[in-house]
């Protein structure tokens, strides 16, 4: 049977995507309770990371040790893909060896190859376009403390990242409407809008967007990779913040998500990460147990 992979959250059926979410609760409570669990006893996953991370990188490790079994850092700097072996037979020889192999890279297109020539399953711990492991633990976050998502208003506040990319997806898989705010030249990509306009309007105003809305999210102005746009982002963006403000309008009992890392200030204000509403470290930690939830998927086939 060919390998099952995790490029994007359209890689997965909703019906999938919602018992991922709701495996990833169950295992969240389990091991709260201190309940030890070996799903994964002797399986290995391959990371590779050719940006930076806190997150991915420790949630990724730290559950497949949980699960019994354990992950594997590789790095460009000290592995042949930095030196130019081609991706399809780095693909073919680590996939031959692991259970499971994750990447956070630049180009969508890495993944894609990858994919194609691996035996194991393929995740994407983010590219430029797309960032589906985040979604995950976003929608966990949502549902465990608002419960379903669907016909919910999410307000995306900012850039047209790989961030609001995934937010587009899980607009239809989960069935919420997206209200996209953007300065003018950073709206997303226009084929992904258009696909599922149905559940996605873009607009200008952060007002506009955030008014009555169940969910404010946002992230950073410039992404890994941008840094050198920085300054010229921070013009564009001034106006584009998660502030008390922009919370006013929105629906009474609204939640603050943001991926991080987080710059207080800028995207969003120092105040608002520790707002009532703001279940910023949740979604954090959740990261943690969905991804726990999408390795016993993806490598054992099952969601219990
Ligand atoms: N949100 C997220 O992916 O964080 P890291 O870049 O720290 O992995
Ligand atoms: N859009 C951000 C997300 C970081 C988790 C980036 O790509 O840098």
């Amino acid at each position: 049977m060919a390998a099952r992979h995790f490029l994007t959250l359209n890689d997965m059926t909703t019906t999938e995507l919602e018992n991922l979410v709701d495996h990833g609760t169950r295992l969240r409570n389990e091991w709260r309770q201190g309940k030890v669990r070996d799903s994964l006893k002797n399986r290995v996953l391959a990371m590779v990371f050719e940006k930076s991370s806190t997150r991915t990188r420790v949630s990724f490790e730290a559950g497949m040790t949980q699960l019994g079994g354990s992950a594997m850092f590789l790095s460009p700097r000290d592995t042949q893909l930095g030196r130019g072996e081609p991706i399809e037979d780095s693909a073919i020889v680590i996939s031959s060896m692991v259970d499971a192999v994750m990447i956070r890279t630049f180009a969508h297109e890495t993944v894609e190859k990858f994919a194609k020539a691996s035996r194991a399953p393929v995740i994407n711990a983010l590219t430029d376009e797309f960032h589906p492991c985040q979604l995950l633990a976003d929608m966990q976050t949502y549902r465990e403390h608002r419960g379903s998502i669907r016909g919910a208003t999410v307000a995306w506040i900012g850039d047209g990242n790989n961030m609001c990319h995934s937010y587009i997806n899980a607009a239809t898989q989960f069935d919420f409407h997206l209200n996209i705010a953007t300065p003018q030249g950073y709206e997303p990509n226009p084929e992904l809008v258009k696909a599922h306009s149905s559940h996605v309007t873009l607009m200008r105003e952060p007002a506009d967007a955030a008014r009555n809305a169940n969910l404010l999210v946002t992230d950073v102005w410039a992404s890994m990779g941008q840094e050198d746009e920085q300054k010229a982002r921070e013009r564009a963006f001034s106006r584009y913040q998660i502030n008390p403000a922009l919370m006013d309008i929105a629906a009474k009992d609204a939640l603050i998500m943001h991926c991080l890392p987080a710059h207080r200030g800028e995207e969003i204000s120092a105040d608002m990460i520790e707002h009532p509403g703001s279940v910023i470290w949740d979604e954090a930690e959740n990261r943690l147990h969905a991804q726990k939830a999408l390795l016993e998927f993806l490598i054992l086939n099952r969601l219990d």
